[in-house]
């Protein structure tokens, strides 16, 4: 059994709703075999659709389903241990480096089973769904050989099926070298692109390729590496990019026409143009620029002049942002880089559906769309970035099922 057979139908006329980008506005939604078939001020409502099954919606708020384009939900163990580190005083860098970092989630990934590894990632995914997200991109790379990548993206996979949920996996088998590779990172990148990449595309595990370009994971040219690969399969590309130094990552990535650059702190100007030419999404991670305590914030002005669509992200990890909650980086997007609230709530949902290539089916109220809403239980939009720490849910539509 999983959460459609037990979640009843949203199809009928959805009304005493308020739109979020004007909540003077009365809204109808009208969804029919879980798509939606109307949408509009009610007081246009046609006629036809009046005789429906009512949903009250109670006067809420209502935004379309939230998508978490970035995450790495499935992992084993935890690393409070570096957070205390870097409390005292030791840098993300210097941590990996001493053996830490992502390589410290590879052992505790390895040494998990898929259903452990199943179990976990469910749990916190629950607290992700619970506040209307209705989309999430998981990706890999806590594996670094081929059982345990495939493990993972299984595991992504069995979440879909059991919350219905939309997940997209990302292939992230470039995200640190493993330990036994230690000096052999061009017969590590051989690996990747020649037996694990086409492996787990050919298994269907895999909807998109992303690497860390950064100065402690893969150069510019190990990345390109990667990227010829996803091309030759015909997998889109992303990339973790500028994060710590600006490694020229987010011009590499656009000329693969790059769904999206992630993290960006250090996007230059040329790469900021670069994306802009690709339709490269801007994907801004909060939560990791706080738990790392980071002071280059991203261009956001620069990125907003070019008119780079910009989405926001939990980046769920454990290390750089053990965070679960996508309103609080709604939240963080507003007051550490000062996007505007309609900027912010943009992110969550049309920008960040862009950066997975979902737009055609999430992010938005949409005639033709399937059905993915939230209902909250707020006057304005600005409370969506107002009460951080929060859950104001009134219920969730999910792929036309009534699912809270
Ligand atoms: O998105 N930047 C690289 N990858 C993750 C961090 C992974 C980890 O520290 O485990 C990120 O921040
Ligand atoms: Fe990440």
């Amino acid at each position: 059994m999983n959460a459609f057979d037990v979640s009843p139908s949203a199809d009928g006329l959805w009304t005493d709703l308020r739109l979020a980008s004007d909540a003077s506005v009365q809204a109808a939604i009208v969804v029919a075999q879980g798509t939606v078939r109307w949408f509009g001020p009610r007081a246009d409502l046609p006629a036809t659709f009046a005789s429906l099954p009512v949903h009250h919606g109670g006067d809420a708020l209502v935004t379309p389903g939230l998508v978490d384009c970035h995450t790495h939900l499935v992992y084993g163990g935890q690393r409070a241990n570096e957070f205390a580190m870097r409390l005292a005083g030791a840098s993300y860098e210097e941590v990996a480096r001493a053996g830490g970092g992502i390589v410290s989630s590879v052992r505790a990934t390895r040494e998990a089973s898929e259903d452990e590894l199943f179990a976990s990632a469910s749990h916190r995914l629950q607290s992700l769904l619970a506040e209307g997200v209705c989309a999430i991109e998981v990706k890999s790379g806590y594996g670094l050989a081929l059982a345990h990548e495939r493990k993972q993206l299984r595991v992504a996979r069995r979440l879909a099926e059991a919350h219905c949920v939309t997940v997209r996996t990302t292939f992230l088998g470039a995200h640190a070298l493993p330990p036994e590779y230690a000096g052999r990172n061009g017969d590590y990148i051989d690996l990747v692109c020649h037996e694990m990449l086409p492996a787990l595309a050919a298994e269907g595990l895999v909807d998109a390729v992303d690497v860390f370009c950064e100065r402690i994971a893969f150069s510019l040219e190990e990345t390109e590496r990667v990227f010829q690969a996803a091309k030759a399969l015909g997998l889109p590309v992303k990339l973790h990019a500028e994060q710590l130094s600006d490694m020229g990552g987010a011009a590499l990535a656009a000329r693969y026409g790059a769904l999206s650059c992630d993290h960006i702190e250090h996007l230059s100007q040329a790469g900021i143009d670069a994306m802009r030419e690709a339709g490269t999404v801007a994907v801004l991670l909060p939560g990791a620029f706080y738990t790392l305590r980071d002071t280059m914030v991203p261009p956001i002005a620069a990125l907003r002049a070019a008119g780079v669509p910009m989405a926001v992200s939990t980046d769920h990890n454990p290390g750089t942002s053990p965070v679960l909650s996508l309103l609080l980086m709604v939240n963080m997007a507003c007051t550490l880089f000062r996007l505007t609230v309609p900027e912010a709530i943009a992110g969550v949902t049309v920008h960040a559906a862009r950066a997975l290539g979902l737009q055609k089916t999430h992010g938005a109220i949409a005639v033709g769309m399937p059905a993915n809403f939230v209902l909250w239980d707020l006057k304005e939009a600005a409370e969506l970035a107002y009460w951080f720490g929060q859950r104001p849910v009134r219920g969730v539509v999910r792929q036309g099922r009534v699912v809270l």
